[in-house]
């Protein structure tokens, strides 16, 4: 069995119509629209769903998170590869907690801590991107021919590549539901309990981190998205400022997966992260023991902005 991924993301928003535009300027794809809500697609076919936060058809909103009120993920749906990895998946979820499976064959559930997810089929699309082709002294790719980042495409988010929750407490409790129950595996761990973990079917660092909060908060913390190099990511981040979008932090590069990122508030709830060129993990990696307190190791190798250094994702700053 093998867990490949974010399908869907559901959000209720507190401002429906400020979550519905913030995707729209995000660079997603508005494939339906209306009173009720909105729902976009990324390149790679996965979905997000705005809705108004006082939908009865969502489930519940799980979240303690100041200064963020009703406006988070309602569920997120992890991508399987067959039906029958998740038929498995349903088996083995039943035997300790409620699933439901609806008309679409979308099963529904709850992890340890109570936050909804699902598990659906995959239906998700592979993606073809120009290779970037960088010219380095003595490694040039790139004859004859300007660089992909240098033309005036729109940029676009591709795929998603990982969810973040905060946890109000030591982390290592949840994590057997990942790990145990749906196979994800550890990349890295914090002495707080934290954990990188990615999925089964995926070699990202991380399709998921479980974040102790220092402050006791719990919610959903942030969605990454993957862009196709840096130049997409700073023209995402520098069209949603452009819109009035307020940026967290970024763009910097992490040394934990190193991913290049810009992070953004997302109105509809937490905050929206555009990402590119992040480490990839095969079985021989061994996972790693982090320091949240060591600056030296755990942090931004660099960040644009004076005003940026020490902030962390999703840490709110008047
Ligand atoms: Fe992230």
């Amino acid at each position: 069995m093998s867990i490949v991924g974010v399908e869907k993301l559901v959000y209720g928003s507190a401002d429906l119509a400020a979550g519905v535009k913030f995707h729209k300027d995000w660079g997603l794809d508005c494939t339906r629209e209306n009173s009720d809500g909105a729902d976009f697609e990324l390149a790679d076919g996965s979905v997000v769903e705005i809705r108004p936060a006082g939908d009865p058809a969502l489930p519940p909103a799980v979240i303690d998170w100041a200064p963020w009120g009703r406006s988070t993920v309602r569920e997120a749906v992890w991508g399987v590869d067959t039906q029958s990895s998740l038929d498995q998946l349903v088996r083995a979820l039943s035997g300790d907690r409620d699933v439901s499976v609806d008309a679409d064959g979308v099963a529904h559930t709850r992890d340890d801590f109570g936050y909804a997810i699902g598990l659906a089929v995959s239906r998700r699309k592979p993606i073809e991107t120009p290779t970037p082709n960088p010219n380095n002294i003595g490694h040039f790719s790139r004859f004859n021919e300007p660089a992909v980042g240098s033309r005036r495409e729109p940029p676009q988010p591709l795929a998603f590549s990982h969810l973040v929750y905060w946890l109000p407490d030591d982390p290592k409790p949840y994590r057997s539901f990942y790990m145990d129950k749906l196979g994800f595996r550890l990349t890295d761990e914090a002495t707080d309990g934290s954990a990188f973990l990615r999925a089964d079917g995926r070699t990202d660092h991380h399709n998921l981190f479980l974040q102790r909060s220092r402050d006791g908060y719990s919610g959903f913390q942030h969605v990454s998205y993957e862009f196709r190099d840096f130049d997409a990511v700073m023209m995402a981040g520098l069209a949603v400022e452009a819109e009035g979008w307020k940026t967290n932090v970024g763009p910097l590069r992490h040394n934990i997966g190193s991913s290049l990122s810009w992070y953004v508030w997302n109105p509809a709830g937490g905050v929206a992260e555009a990402l590119t060129d992040q480490d990839q993990i095969s079985e021989d990696w061994q996972p790693r023991l982090i320091d949240p307190g060591d600056p030296g190791f755990y942090g931004h190798t660099w960040v644009a902005r004076k005003e940026h250094v020490g902030i962390s994702p999703a840490q709110w700053v008047d």
